[in-house]
């Protein structure tokens, strides 16, 4: 008989969030109240299939165990490593003997707290038959220019076609490992999951999401981030 293939979550959070600067690393910024971290895990939390959320930290942090998130007995924490690849892999190694390889593991960014439980379920409902996973994604909406080095736009660049990758990122467990040990083994440095499965020869699918799934990348992401909480909760 074939087995069910489960869900496990991995956030990776142990970046130092040069581009964003500000007095503590941006996971931990508040938004409403509540640091980015929190409500990342949150939305996580908020899917009862996920059976363990692993946070890959920096090492010494020393805030993560403050969050009340942190007690929760569905997760648990690893270090990270200097790339976001290497965070997520140390995070896969932890559910070692745990995590089957048909296992189903969705990766999700720490600086992304307005993850809708809606697309949360649309991802899963629209990877969970397929044999190489995907991603949440959302269709490039503005005029794209090359700027030259005089700051200049030297063209403008087609939009068709073009997503803005977003998470979570939901692969195979066995599968995701491969992607990145080959990252690692090309010393490729890769800013998503997708990326690292697109090594391998495959196509992740694009998983059409909600445009205010935000990272917090610089600092004026943090208002807009919070902007977009505050106009739910008032729903
Ligand atoms: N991340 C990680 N380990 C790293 C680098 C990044 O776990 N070595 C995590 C970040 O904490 C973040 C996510 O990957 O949740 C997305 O990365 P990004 O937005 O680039 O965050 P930072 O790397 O922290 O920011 P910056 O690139 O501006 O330094
Ligand atoms: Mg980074």
């Amino acid at each position: 008989m074939k087995r069910r293939a489960r869900r496990w979550a991995v956030v990776p959070a142990a970046g130092r969030g040069e581009r964003y600067g500000g007095r503590v690393p941006k996971q931990y910024e508040r938004l409403l109240g509540r640091p980015v971290l929190s409500w990342a895990l949150a939305s996580l939390l908020a899917e009862p299939t996920i059976r363990a959320v692993v946070v890959a930290l920096a090492p010494h942090d020393r805030r993560f165990a403050r969050l009340d998130e942190a007690a929760d007995p569905r997760v648990e924490a690893c270090t990270g490593g200097d790339r976001r690849d290497v965070s997520v892999a140390r995070a896969l190694d932890a559910l070692a003997g745990r995590a089957r390889d048909e296992d189903w593991v969705l990766v999700h960014d720490a600086a992304r707290p307005c993850l809708a439980a809606s697309d949360l379920r649309a991802l899963c409902a629209a990877v969970s038959g397929d044999p190489v996973g995907g991603l949440l994604a959302s269709p490039v909406g503005d005029t794209l220019k090359q700027g030259d080095a005089d700051g200049r736009s030297a063209r403008t660049v087609t939009r068709d076609g073009l997503w803005r990758a977003l998470t979570p990122q939901m692969f195979r467990y066995g599968l995701l490992k491969r992607a990145l040990a080959l990252c690692a083994e090309r010393g490729r440095a890769v800013t998503d999951e997708a990326s690292a499965v697109e090594m391998l020869g495959v196509r992740p699918m694009l998983v059409p999401g909600r445009g205010d799934n935000v990272k917090i990348t610089v600092a004026a992401d943090r208002e807009l981030a919070a902007a977009i909480l505050a106009a739910r909760r008032g729903k």
